[in-house]
C-alpha cells in the first residue's frame, strides 16, 4: 500500500496534528462563548483531541468528521473510553451531511487546505446558523515562498493550493463570511522547535506507534521539508462569521 502524509499521521497516532497544537485550540476556544447550549462541528477531526476536550470541558453538544478510517477508529475509541457525548461521522467536509443554519461553531485545524478550499468553506458558511462562527488554524505561505518551493508542497500535502494570509481571507470572504478576523500569526520556526521536542518526548515514552518504515520515511519527509522552509511558512487563527 503506498501511503500519504494523512495516512502518516493516522497510522502514526500523531495527536494535536494542526500547528500550535491542543494548548493554542484552548487558548482560543476559552475566548468563545461555547457552553452547553451550544452545537459545534470538529471538521477533520483527526483523532478527536478537540471533539473530546469540547464535549468534557466546555459540555457542548460535538459532531467529530473525517474522512480516514483510522482517524475515526482513533476517535471513536477515545470518545467511547471517555464516554463523551460526541457524535463521530465518517464523512467529506466538502459535502457536509447536515441540513443549513445548524451549528453555532465550526472548528476547523489545519484540514480546510487538504480539500478544495472555496467548497469547504462554503459548506462551513451553509451550515452555521445566522451569526454562527468559524475558526479555522491554517498554514500558509509567506511571500519569500518560491514557486517550486510552494510546488514541492503542494505534491507532498497532495493539495492543489497553499494560499497565503490574504488568499486565505479572500476565500473567507467569497464563501459568504463577512467579518473576517486574525486571531493570531506565527511563524512556523518556533512551531518546529515545539513539535520537534514533542515528538522526541513521545519517542522517549516509546508512545509513537510506527508500523511501516515508509510511515517513517513519509514524517521525515515532512520535517525535512518545514526545517527548510521554515521562515516561508507560517499558520494563522482565521475567525469568521456568518452574518
Ligand atoms: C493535519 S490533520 C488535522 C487533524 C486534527 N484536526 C488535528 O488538529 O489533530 C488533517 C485531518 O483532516 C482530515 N481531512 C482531510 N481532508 C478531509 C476531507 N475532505 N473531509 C474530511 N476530513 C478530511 C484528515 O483525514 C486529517 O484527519
Amino acid at each position: 500500500m503506498m501511503y500519504d502524509y494523512q495516512d502518516a499521521l493516522a497510522y502514526s497516532g500523531v495527536e494535536e496534528a494542526h500547528p500550535g497544537g491542543h494548548s493554542l485550540t484552548k487558548k482560543i476556544l476559552k475566548n468563545e462563548r461555547i457552553n452547553l447550549g451550544s452545537t459545534v462541528l470538529d471538521a477533520g477531526c483527526g483523532t478527536g483531541l478537540t471533539s473530546a476536550y469540547l464535549a468534557r470541558k466546555l459540555k457542548c453538544k460535538v459532531y467529530a468528521i473525517d474522512k480516514h478510517q483510522q482517524m475515526i477508529k482513533i476517535a471513536t475509541t477515545r470518545i467511547k473510553k471517555d464516554k463523551l457525548p460526541v457524535k463521530i461521522i465518517n464523512g467529506n467536509i466538502e459535502k457536509l451531511p447536515f441540513p443549513d443554519d445548524c451549528f453555532d461553531y465550526v472548528i476547523a485545524e489545519s484540514s480546510t487546505i487538504f480539500t478544495d478550499i472555496s467548497k469547504t468553506l462554503k459548506e462551513y458558511h451553509r451550515v452555521l446558523k445566522p451569526s454562527g462562527v468559524v475558526i479555522d488554524i491554517e498554514m500558509i505561505s509567506k511571500e519569500s515562498l518560491q514557486r517550486e518551493d510552494k510546488t514541492s508542497l503542494q505534491q507532498f500535502y497532495n493539495i492543489k493550493k497553499f494560499p497565503s494570509e490574504v488568499e486565505w481571507g479572500q476565500a473567507f470572504k467569497k464563501a459568504g463570511f463577512k467579518k473576517i478576523d486574525i486571531l493570531q500569526v506565527n511563524s512556523i520556526l518556533q512551531e518546529l522547535e515545539d513539535y520537534n521536542g514533542k515528538l522526541s518526548e513521545l519517542n522517549e515514552r516509546k508512545e509513537l506507534q510506527r508500523t511501516d518504515p515508509q510511515i517513517e520515511e513519509i514524517l521525515f519527509e515532512h520535517s525535512r521539508m518545514m526545517m527548510n522552509l521554515a521562515e516561508k511558512l507560517g499558520y494563522s487563527v482565521f475567525r469568521a462569521v456568518k452574518m
